[in-house]
């Protein structure tokens, strides 16, 4: 799960996936393709949305995607269009690029396909977006588990 700073949407997109599916089997990060941020914990309105919905993501530390994490992971998903071509620009190979979606485009009933940024918002856009990022992981919850 990858957004600009790793500190608000990417958070809370890794803690609800990984909630919906087991450790056993699926790995779930999450990163930022700024350096902002690196080793901070998530915002204080990402962690108590989660918090709210029963999810504790204040053990996560911000870092920085790297080359190296096309590597380490099957599928890559960008939160907006601006994270998804600085991810791109990283990749090396076609194999790398294939990796990397737009996280809304897994849910076909939202049609503004970013994930809005509320850092410079308010709660309700923290909440705005865990439910939007719920959502869209359950349906990519589901998939996986076929
Ligand atoms: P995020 O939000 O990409 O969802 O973590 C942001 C966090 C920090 C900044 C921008 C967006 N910033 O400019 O510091």
């Amino acid at each position: 799960m990858v957004c600009l700073g790793n500190i608000c949407r990417s958070p809370l997109a890794h803690g609800i996936l990984e909630s919906k599916l087991s450790n056993d089997h699926f790995f779930v990060d999450s990163a930022g393709t700024a350096s902002y941020h690196i080793g901070e914990k998530p915002d204080h309105r990402s962690i108590t949305v989660a918090k709210s919905k029963g999810i504790d993501i204040s053990k996560q530390k911000a870092r920085q995607f790297i080359e190296a994490d096309f590597d380490r992971f099957d599928i890559i998903y960008a939160m907006d269009k601006s994270n998804y071509d600085n991810i791109l620009s990283l990749a090396q190979n076609e194999e790398d690029k294939r990796k990397v979606r737009l996280i809304l485009n897994e849910n076909p009933s939202i049609t503004n396909k970013a994930v809005p940024d509320p850092y410079w918002g308010n709660m309700s856009d923290f909440e705005y977006v865990f439910e939007i990022l719920d959502e869209t992981c359950e349906i990519i919850a589901k998939k996986l588990l076929i």
